[in-house]
C-alpha cells in the first residue's frame, strides 16, 4: 500500500524535469549579485506581480519576516487576520527579530477596511504606533481561502487614509490566481510588499519571493542579510523556482479539482465538512480524533489534525485524482469499523 501524503502542499518532490533545470542551471556567487539565474526569477518574479523589484528567499517565514523588518521600526504595532501564519507559526519572529507588537483582526483570517480602521491608534504617545498590515491570501487557517479582492481593496482604502504600510503574505498567492482567473498582479497591487512561495503548490523544493519598489526591495535585502539569508550558487534552487512558475501554476486547477473531488467523498461518508474548498485544502470534523488519525496511518493516509476536532487535508502536485479516490477508500474503511 503506498502512502498517501496529503499533510501540506510543502511534501512535494521535484519532478525529473526540474530536477534536470537545476542540473544544469547557470550559476555564480549571489551574495554578489552574480548569479544569472536568481537574477533572471527575480526579474520575472517582479514582471508578474507588476513590481519594480524582487529578491529570492530561502522560506516563506523569512520573506514575511524580511518584508516586516524593512517597513517598520521597534515599537510599532503591526495588524494582521486571525490566525495568520506570520502570527501564529513563526516563532514570534515579528517580535523577536523586529521589536513589533501583533494584533489580530477578524475573524476566520478575513477582514476589512472598518476593522483597520477600528484597530488603528491614534497618535498619542500612549500607544503603539500603527504601521503595516499584512494580509495572507490564500489564508492557511482558514482552509485555503480566497481573500475576496473587494475587501483587499477596501483595506487599501483604509491603508492609504491612515499613512500604513501593506504586506501581503501570498505564500499561495497562485492559488488565488489560478482559482479565480485574477492576474498576480491585479492581486499584488495595492501592496508594499508581497511575499510568495516557490516550495508549495509550485513544488520547487526551497524558496520564496518577495516583491515591491527597488527602493523598499533594497530595504528588504539588507533585512535578509541580518537574518543570514544571503545565499551562494543559489541558481540551482532559481531554476527550480523558474521551471516551477513556467510548468506548475495553470495545474493548480487540478489541485483543487482534487481538493473538491476529496471533499464530495467525505461528505458522502458521512463526515461534516468545514467551508467549501476554494483552492487546495479541505477541513473536515472527525469526533475521535486519536483513533482517526490512529487508524489513516495504519492505512498509509497521512493528514494531519488542525484543530480541536478538525483535521486539515491538503491537495498538491504528488496527488493524483486515483489517490485522491483511494484515499477515500481506505477512509470508508475506518468509517466501517466505526471510527470517525
Ligand atoms: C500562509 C503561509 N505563509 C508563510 C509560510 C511559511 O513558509 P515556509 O515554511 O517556507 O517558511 C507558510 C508555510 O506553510 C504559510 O502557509
Amino acid at each position: 500500500m503506498s502512502t498517501i501524503d496529503l499533510r501540506s502542499d510543502t511534501v512535494t518532490r521535484p519532478t525529473p524535469a526540474m530536477r534536470e533545470a537545476m542540473a544544469k542551471a547557470e550559476v555564480g556567487d549571489d551574495v554578489y549579485g552574480e548569479d544569472p539565474t536568481v537574477n533572471r526569477l527575480q526579474a520575472s518574479a517582479a514582471e508578474l506581480l507588476g513590481k519594480e523589484a524582487a529578491l529570492l528567499v530561502p522560506s516563506g517565514t523569512m520573506g514575511n519576516q524580511a518584508a516586516i523588518h524593512a517597513l517598520v521600526r521597534p515599537g510599532d504595532e503591526v495588524l494582521v487576520g486571525d490566525g495568520a501564519h506570520l502570527v501564529r507559526y513563526e516563532s514570534g519572529a515579528a517580535a523577536a527579530l523586529s521589536g513589533v507588537q501583533v494584533q489580530q483582526l477578524g475573524d476566520g483570517g478575513l477582514f476589512d477596511g472598518d476593522d483597520v480602521r477600528a484597530a488603528t491608534n491614534p497618535s498619542d504617545p500612549h500607544y503603539a504606533t500603527t504601521r503595516l498590515v499584512a494580509v495572507e491570501n490564500t489564508h492557511n487557517r482558514a482552509g485555503g481561502r480566497i481573500f475576496p479582492l473587494k475587501q483587499i481593496e477596501s483595506i487599501a482604502e483604509a491603508a492609504r487614509e491612515l499613512g500604513l504600510h501593506l504586506h501581503l503574505d501570498g505564500a499561495r498567492l497562485f492559488n488565488a490566481v489560478v482559482a479565480t482567473g485574477t492576474p498576480a498582479a491585479v492581486w499584488a497591487a495595492p501592496f508594499d510588499t508581497v511575499t510568495f512561495c516557490l516550495s508549495k503548490g509550485l513544488g520547487a523544493p526551497v524558496g520564496s519571493v518577495v516583491c515591491g519598489s527597488a527602493e523598499t526591495i533594497a530595504r528588504v535585502h539588507r533585512a535578509r542579510k541580518r537574518l543570514g539569508g544571503g545565499m551562494r550558487q543559489a541558481g540551482i534552487l532559481a531554476a527550480a523556482g523558474l521551471h516551477a512558475l513556467e510548468h506548475h501554476v495553470e495545474r493548480l486547477a487540478q489541485d483543487h479539482e482534487n481538493a473538491r473531488r476529496l471533499c464530495a467523498g467525505l461528505e458522502r461518508l458521512g463526515f461534516r465538512m468545514g467551508p467549501s474548498p476554494e483552492t487546495n485544502m479541505v477541513l473536515f470534523e472527525v469526533s475521535e480524533p486519536a483513533r482517526f488519525g490512529e487508524a489513516l496511518r495504519e492505512r498509509d493516509v497521512w493528514i494531519n489534525p488542525f484543530r480541536p476536532g478538525l483535521f486539515r487535508a491538503v491537495t498538491h502536485l504528488d496527488v493524483s485524482r486515483e489517490q485522491i479516490d483511494d484515499a477515500l477508500a481506505r477512509i470508508a474503511e475506518i468509517v466501517e469499523d466505526g471510527v470517525r
